[in-house]
């Protein structure tokens, strides 16, 4: 089954064609970085604008390098949730009008579960252990969640402010390094001291536990960046104190993720942990959390770079899932700007009815 999924949730432009989910037969991104770049962060309005503009372009090029046609594809995938409202509608009126226009099936596809999926695109599903303990960090989500065997899925934590991907973005912005901040940090850290200057672990505690059990999976972010605004206030950073300032203050970031992602497995006694979202491409991240699963018999699956930032594969990929049970969604397919954390049943479970 040829799937043709679409992905404008946030400001990427995305058209991807897989085959039974697993398959990338083309996957294109147009990227909007350099028009939201002078504003430090995404302009919604902007990026619908965009998005309209590109769509067109970026499916035609996925079905030219693919070989097919929108003859040849069997259902059309679309992200209708979470993200921007006016971004995620260009992409689902679109969607709708080639499902129409063709007589095929539409799939609206969650956006967070798509990013878990793209962690287990190339995986052999048939031997990926559950409960799938997920760590989805990008620039619209940080949350720990927990997928059954049986396809049931919850939340068990999320940011009570910002993402990491913003804790990113907004660091950047403070130090004035450019846009988008996360893979500018990541090549700066690279020359600093990460336990040069000290930031807080956010609701890690001195122990590793919050003072609040209920935060146990929450994250918090905007308490580190507020460290930085006041560590760098009135004052000239050197070129050397700026690689030690965000060597720490991304050691900090990716510290919270991985204890928190540990704890998580542990007491949800996890089968497989994925980490996946546009964070994922973090270099410490990955480092740490390949030395912190290294002796533990609990499958690590990080989710190459490409499949990492948003794309349109993991969504063709995750719609097949659905079709595979007949779940399809209607012309009234509507988008929704929220992650709901009641998650719905996710369609690559081994023991979906
Ligand atoms: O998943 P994504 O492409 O879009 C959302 O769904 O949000 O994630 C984008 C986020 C941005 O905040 C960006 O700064 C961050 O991912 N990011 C990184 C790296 N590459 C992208 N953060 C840290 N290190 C990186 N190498
Ligand atoms: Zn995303």
């Amino acid at each position: 089954m040829v799937v043709l999924g679409i992905e404008t949730s946030c400001d990427d432009t995305a058209a991807a064609v897989v085959r039974d989910g697993r398959e990338v037969l083309a996957s294109v991104v147009s990227s909007q970085i350099a028009q939201h770049a002078g504003f430090g962060g995404v302009v919604p309005e902007l990026a619908a604008r965009e998005h309209l503009r590109a769509i067109q372009p970026v499916v035609e090029t996925a079905l030219r390098e693919s070989n097919c046609t929108l003859q040849s594809i069997d259902a059309v995938a679309v992200t209708n949730c979470p993200g921007l409202v006016p971004s995620l509608l260009v992409g689902v009126s679109y969607a709708k009008g080639v499902a129409a226009a063709r007589g095929c099936a539409l799939v609206g596809v969650n956006h967070f579960l798509a990013h878990i999926y793209g962690a287990l695109l190339d995986a052999d599903l048939g031997v990926v252990r559950f409960p799938v303990l997920a760590l989805v960090v990008s620039g619209g989500h940080t949350a720990l969640a927990l997928i059954e065997a049986n396809g049931a899925a919850r939340i068990l934590g999320a940011t009570l402010d910002d993402a990491a991907g913003e804790a990113f973005d907004k660091a950047a912005k403070i130090l004035d390094l450019g846009y988008p901040g996360g893979p500018i940090i990541d090549r700066l850290a690279k020359q600093g001291n990460p336990v040069a200057i000290h930031f807080p672990r956010p609701l890690m505690g001195g122990t590793g536990r919050p003072r609040r059990e209920e935060d146990r999976f929450n994250f918090s972010f905007s308490g580190v960046k507020t460290a930085l605004l006041y560590a760098v206030k009135g004052r000239v950073v050197t070129a050397a104190e700026m690689s030690d300032l965000v060597a720490s203050y991304q050691a900090a970031v990716v510290d919270v993720l991985v204890a928190k992602t540990l704890d998580a497995s542990r007491e949800f006694r996890a089968g497989t942990v994925v980490v996946c979202g546009g964070v994922a491409c973090n270099s410490r991240l990955r480092q740490e959390f390949a030395a912190a699963f290294a002796g533990l018999e609990l499958p690590l699956r990080i989710a190459p770079p490409r499949l990492c930032t948003d794309n349109a594969a993991m969504v063709a990929g995750l719609a097949y899932h659905s079709l595979r049970h007949g779940v399809t969604s209607g012309f009234d397919l509507a988008v929704r700007a929220r992650l709901d954390h009641d998650l719905e049943t996710v369609p690559f479970a081994p023991g979906v009815a």
